[in-house]
């Protein structure tokens, strides 16, 4: 897959994307990341990139025609999703990011200041994504948010090749409690049934585990998960204890 990156500001990515499991994606040529100052395609002598806004107000706009270049020259024909990162887009949800990984390539467009003009929401955008309801300075963090959950999905790029797929949110639901060794440390032990070594049993753990941890933190969540009539016991069962002493522990 290969993700173009339209930004003023080039280096912030530099060392975010360059360690851990994107840098071995991009090793392994799983991931290619392709990072585009938007000044370079600015026309003037100065390399203007931003203007004032017509009809007044605070802050400075970016202008159209370096980004209508930019796009037109990184992608030429190719079609491909162009994506602006604002506070305005649509949320970025588990769903979201898996959609996105099916593409082959992404342009991803990080706004800044008050905003960018409108002629390129409307003519050379195609998509707007939102990392979350609160503003950040600019769009490259909120870059930088797709481009690790969405790398995530690029077959080969996890360890474990269904990883992806097993974690919170892939079936609708949050994951359990997870350990490791020692058994017993400070005096807190791992469940028995982990250490026991009965895969069934383990797995009706782990699944009733992210049944519970899902009802208390995330209610909302269970209204669209995939349930199976043993999960929807379980949850009755909940319910009826919910207020008294966990009686999963
Ligand atoms: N740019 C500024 N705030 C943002 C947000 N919440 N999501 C995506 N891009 C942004």
């Amino acid at each position: 897959m290969r993700i173009d990156i339209l930004t003023l500001f080039p280096t912030m990515f530099f060392s975010a994307l360059q360690e851990s499991i994107l840098k071995r994606a991009q090793q392994q040529g799983l991931l290619t990341l392709v990072i585009h100052p938007i000044r370079d395609y600015a026309l003037d002598r100065h390399q203007l990139t931003d203007d004032i806004p017509y009809g007044g107000g605070e802050g400075m706009i970016l202008k159209p025609e370096p980004i209508f270049r930019a796009v037109r020259s990184i992608l030429g024909t190719t079609p491909a999703p162009v994506i602006l990162l604002t506070p305005q887009g649509r949320p970025l949800q588990h769903t979201v990011v898996e959609e996105l990984a099916q593409h082959p390539r992404l342009l991803l467009i990080c706004g800044h200041y008050e905003g960018v003009d409108e002629r390129v929401r409307q003519h050379v955008v195609t998509d707007e994504i939102s990392i979350g309801d609160y503003v950040l300075t600019g769009g490259e963090l909120a870059a930088m948010v797709v481009v690790d959950a969405v790398a995530r999905f690029i077959p080969g790029v996890l360890g474990a090749a269904e990883g992806a797929y097993n974690d919170s949110f892939a079936a609708g639901l949050l994951e359990g409690p997870q350990y490791t060794r020692p058994p017993v440390f400070a005096g807190w032990e791992v469940p028995d049934i982990l250490r026991a070594g009965n895969h069934a049993l383990i797995a009706r753990w782990k699944r009733t585990m992210a049944l519970q941890r899902t009802l208390e933190r995330r209610p909302d969540l269970l209204e669209k998960a995939a349930l199976t009539s043993e999960d929807e016991d379980m949850l009755k069962q909940f319910h009826r204890t919910l207020g008294e002493p966990n009686v999963m522990e």
